[in-house]
């Protein structure tokens, strides 16, 4: 272990960063600032397509969870696949070199201009969520002279025991997917449609699974579909997306996804089915892999409470303060003893926290933390809230860092703006 390497509490990095000097990485970058080990997404990687050897699959990587363009270069070069569910994500994954072939277009408010732009970059497939959507993007098709691959995203309507209210997207009434019992109705809709072709069915049911009971329903509830959509005259149906959603562990005694489970439910659907495979992890692929380092600017006693105030907050990582969602927290170098404190950042709203009643390493001003697990819905979801430049991302690989998105400048919070009105109108 060389010198700067985590090696506090729950020694979580120093398996990351074998060979670099957190130390040295945080004075030349600067904090906050998330870092992320190639050789932990390449691991996860192999991990999911172990469990699903043998089985006709791609993984598309979901790319919401993390665009940074060298994770997905990294993801790419594993011979990933993406999900996308933006224009903008379509445009990060090009960048990142991936080609239409690779992309699956999920999203349940996809614009003309965004399937425009998806139609003409050849996507694989289009999940769509409403029959309004089909009706438009076959429209879209017929205006470029071409015809749009399909997969219906099927809401199948389970109860799913995802980890917060917000992260379960299968249930009765979500507003994603195509309700479970209009399949039939909008798949009769599609063959009249000559510039759609169904290719396949899909689904999501949520995010941070780890029990496949819900999930296992839910495929057995899609496989049923297929022939209900294949006798309304779809004959060449090719592929099974069943989603993302595969769980991580952020604390302690957090149950972890049992991949066995995972493949076998799936190696039973493509036998059902004889459709090929398609999975859309984020979180699993990325999450475990990142880190964000924050600086302890203040301690602070108020009201009874200890406040370690640091130099990051909800802007940078929003999931405690919006999922209420647990990340470890540990000081990068040893330090004495403990302390159980509220672990905040700078941001003027008192949501604005990285722990509640945390027990943590006793840092001082000055010390370097690290929040672990921080990878997957960490960066993406930052803001300049405060007008804070959003923060620089850094990748390790063995014993090498490269920065990989540079920190915003102030010039980068006013771009595009203008202190000086021209009104376009007369
Ligand atoms: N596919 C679709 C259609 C999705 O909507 C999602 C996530 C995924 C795949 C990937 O799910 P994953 O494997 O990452 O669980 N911001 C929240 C998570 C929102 C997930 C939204 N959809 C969080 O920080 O927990």
């Amino acid at each position: 272990m060389g010198p700067g390497v985590l090696n506090t509490t729950a020694g979580k990095a120093a398996a990351l960063w074998e060979g670099v000097d957190v130390h040295a990485l945080a004075a030349a970058v600067g904090t906050p600032a998330y870092v992320y080990d190639a050789a932990a997404i390449r691991e996860r990687y192999q991990r999911l397509t172990t469990a699903l050897a043998g089985i006709p699959h791609r993984v598309h990587y979901s790319v919401k969870a993390n665009g940074n363009l060298t994770v997905l270069g990294v993801l790419r070069e594993l011979g990933a696949g993406v999900d996308i569910v933006s224009g903008g994500e379509l445009y990060r994954a090009q960048q990142a070199g991936f080609t239409g072939d690779d992309v699956v277009f999920s999203g349940v408010g996809k614009s003309a201009r965004e399937m425009g732009e998806a139609l003409d970059a050849g996507v694989l497939a289009f999940n769509v969520e409403s029959e309004g959507e089909l009706r438009l993007l076959a429209r879209l098709a017929a205006d470029r002279g071409t015809v749009a691959p399909v997969a219906f995203r099927v809401n199948p309507e389970v109860e799913v025991d995802a980890a917060h209210h917000y992260i379960g997207t299968g249930r009765r009434g979500d507003k994603f997917g195509i309700p479970f019992d209009e399949i039939a109705h909008v798949a009769a809709v599609a063959a009249e449609l000559p510039t759609v072709r169904v290719i396949g069915l899909a689904m999501h049911i949520g995010s941070q699974l780890a029990a496949f009971s819900a999930f296992a329903e839910a495929v057995t509830k899609v496989c049923g579909l297929v022939g209900v959509v294949r006798s309304a005259g779809h004959d060449g149906l090719r592929f099974l997306d069943i989603g993302g959603g595969l769980a991580v562990r952020y604390a302690d005694g957090d149950p972890t996804p049992d991949l066995a489970t995972f493949g076998r439910i799936a190696r039973e659907a493509v036998e059902s089915t004889g459709l090929t495979l398609l999975v859309e992890p984020g979180r699993f692929l990325v999450a475990e892999s990142g880190v964000l380092l924050t600086r302890v600017l203040y301690r602070k006693h108020s009201g009874g409470k200890e406040y370690v105030i640091v130099d990051a907050g909800m802007t940078e990582l929003l999931r405690p303060s919006h999922y209420a969602a647990y990340h470890e927290i540990t000081s990068v170098a040893a330090t004495d003893g403990s302390i159980t404190a509220d672990i905040v950042g700078p941001v003027c709203e008192s949501g604005d926290f990285l722990a509640i009643d945390r027990t943590v390493d006793a840092v001082q001003p000055g010390d370097l933390v690290a929040v672990h697990n921080a990878g997957a819905y960490g960066f993406v979801m930052s803001s300049n809230y405060n007008a804070r430049p959003r923060v620089a991302e850094v990748m390790v690989d063995g014993d090498r860092w490269a920065v990989v998105r540079e920190r915003e400048r102030y010039e980068d919070l006013v771009r595009g703006e203008s202190a000086t009105l021209s009104w376009r109108t007369s």
